[in-house]
């Protein structure tokens, strides 16, 4: 009996650190809401305000992913899909029953910088709130101006499809804790205005690395390897810290066609994400992407990547000579020397692409699978999808031809395997 009841203190004590642990996690997930308000009138907007604000929402990319396929623009629906499920991006034009008409200033600012939605609720990170919690007070507050003058857009988002227990939405003040940073960065005095503004586009708005840092399992940016590369939607985003390393180091000028125009004739093309970042930045002014440029160019590491010497005793010379019949019929067109597009001069050649260099095949292979997507008359560069003309294994054969012909890097392994998992979606390797 005695023994027994030394225990109850104990229990007493567990009990207690459970109530409070419980009570600081609800603490940690309840949020209040902020009361609704009448949006601003157009003709109350200061219209310098609304005008930054556009440049704001360009290069924050804020279109590319609050609109679907062929939907209006700001009206969301766009399905992301992500290793926990599917997240639909929410309507963010002032209507002010779907979209965001019915938020004040002080709520948007809210959700920018912590993920709270204004009824309260905690916003998925695929909202890459982490990153534009870096943005100016005045880039939010140009943002809200420009968003509530859109056109209003009745529209509500389909329910998102997420795994047990991530759909429950609370769970994220944990994921919060460990992986939100809140606030502005303060300038680095060391350093000029042109860099810092970099810093804030690149770690802010722009949020690069979203795409360009490895994540962990559970979502969040492996902050000790940030812009080592990361893997997004299938395509390989190649790391940011090693553009000026060989075989192809990459200039400041090189670097500011391929953010305006998608385009560098020293490296290649965007074809995947990549893509509609580079038509969003192609209309943002010269000096932020040169700020973006600078800042990106100040954190290069020498040597990032491998320089590994090719090995012929470990090519697959079958495969090669395969591939080479292959690329002379359904490649040479476009990229064969002699070719009207090479001769064009403004061009890449395979023997500069950063794909074909790349560690693994996944955006050589991609490029194959997917192409470069049509962009009606305006199109700069357009390439056919072979994702129904190819399969695993001539895919594999090309790619090991390239490889072997425009690099002195050692052959990819296993690329039938890579093609046939890529095309099927998988991320991992
Ligand atoms: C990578 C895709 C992505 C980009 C880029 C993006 N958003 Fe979103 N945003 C989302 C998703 C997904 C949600 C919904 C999250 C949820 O439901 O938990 C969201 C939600 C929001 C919300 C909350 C709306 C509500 O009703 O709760 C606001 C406000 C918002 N985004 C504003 C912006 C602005 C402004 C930009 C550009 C600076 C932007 N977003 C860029 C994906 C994105
Ligand atoms: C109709 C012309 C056309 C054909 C055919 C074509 N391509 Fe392309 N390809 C392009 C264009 C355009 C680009 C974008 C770069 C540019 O504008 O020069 C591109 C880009 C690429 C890249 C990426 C270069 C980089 O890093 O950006 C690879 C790799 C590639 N093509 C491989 C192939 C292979 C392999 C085939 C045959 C299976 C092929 N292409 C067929 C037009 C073509
Ligand atoms: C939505 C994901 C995504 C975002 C956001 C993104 N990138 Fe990329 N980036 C990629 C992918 C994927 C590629 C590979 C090319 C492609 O998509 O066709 C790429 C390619 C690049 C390249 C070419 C690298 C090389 O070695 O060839 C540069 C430079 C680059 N991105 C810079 C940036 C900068 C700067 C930002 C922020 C303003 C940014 N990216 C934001 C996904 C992204």
């Amino acid at each position: 009996m005695k023994t027994r009841h030394r225990w109850i203190p104990l229990l007493v004590v567990a009990a207690l650190a459970g109530v409070v642990a419980a009570a600081f996690a609800v603490y940690l997930m309840w949020e209040q809401a902020i009361a609704p308000t009448t949006p601003p009138s157009a003709s109350s907007s200061d219209r310098e305000l609304v005008r930054h604000g556009a440049r704001v929402v360009a290069l924050g990319d804020c279109a590319v992913c609050h609109t679907a396929k062929g939907g209006k623009p700001y009206a969301g629906g766009l399905a992301l899909a992500t290793p926990f499920g599917t997240i639909y991006t929410t309507n963010i034009t002032p209507d002010p029953d779907t979209g965001i008409g019915t938020w004040s200033l002080e709520a948007f600012t809210r959700a920018m910088r912590r993920g709270i939605s204004r009824d309260g609720h905690q916003l998925y990170p695929a909202f890459p709130y982490v990153h534009y919690t870096r943005m100016s007070d005045n880039d939010i507050a140009a943002a809200y101006a420009f968003l509530m003058e859109r056109d209003p857009v009745s529209a509500k988002a389909p329910d998102n499809a997420l795994i047990f227990p991530l759909n429950f939405r609370p769970l994220v003040a944990f994921w919060n804790v460990l992986f939100l940073r809140e606030g502005p960065e303060a300038p680095d005095v060391s350093r000029d205005a042109t860099w810092n503004r970099g810093r804030e586009l690149v770690n802010g708005l722009g949020h690069c690395a979203a795409c360009h840092t490895p994540l962990n399992p559970i979502g969040g940016e492996q902050w000790n390897k940030a812009f080592h590369g990361g893997v997004v939607d299938g395509w390989e985003a190649p790391p940011l810290n090693a553009l000026a390393s060989p075989p192809n180091p990459w200039t400041k000028p090189q670097l500011m066609a391929y953010l305006r125009t998608g385009i560098s004739s020293h490296h290649g093309a965007a074809a995947g994400p990549m893509l509609p970042v580079t038509q969003e930045l192609g209309t943002a002014p010269q000096e932020d992407v040169d700020a973006i440029a600078t800042y990106l160019l100040s954190l290069q590491k020498p040597q990032a990547r491998d320089l590994a010497q090719s090995d012929p005793a470990g090519a697959d010379k079958a495969s090669i000579q395969r591939g080479a019949v292959l690329f002379s019929a359904a490649c040479a067109a476009c990229h064969g020397d002699k070719s009207p597009m090479q001769s064009l001069g403004e061009r890449p050649s395979l023997a500069t692409s950063t794909a074909v260099h790349a560690a693994t095949p996944r955006n050589t292979v991609q490029m194959m699978l997917e192409g470069v997507p049509w962009q009606g008359e305006q199109a700069l560069h357009y390439m056919p999808p072979f994702a129904h003309t190819l399969n695993d294994r001539q895919v594999a054969d090309i790619a090991n031809y390239l490889r072997a012909t425009y690099t002195n890097q050692p052959p990819w392994k296993d690329v039938v395997q890579a093609a046939a998992d890529i095309r099927k979606g998988d991320q991992s390797r």
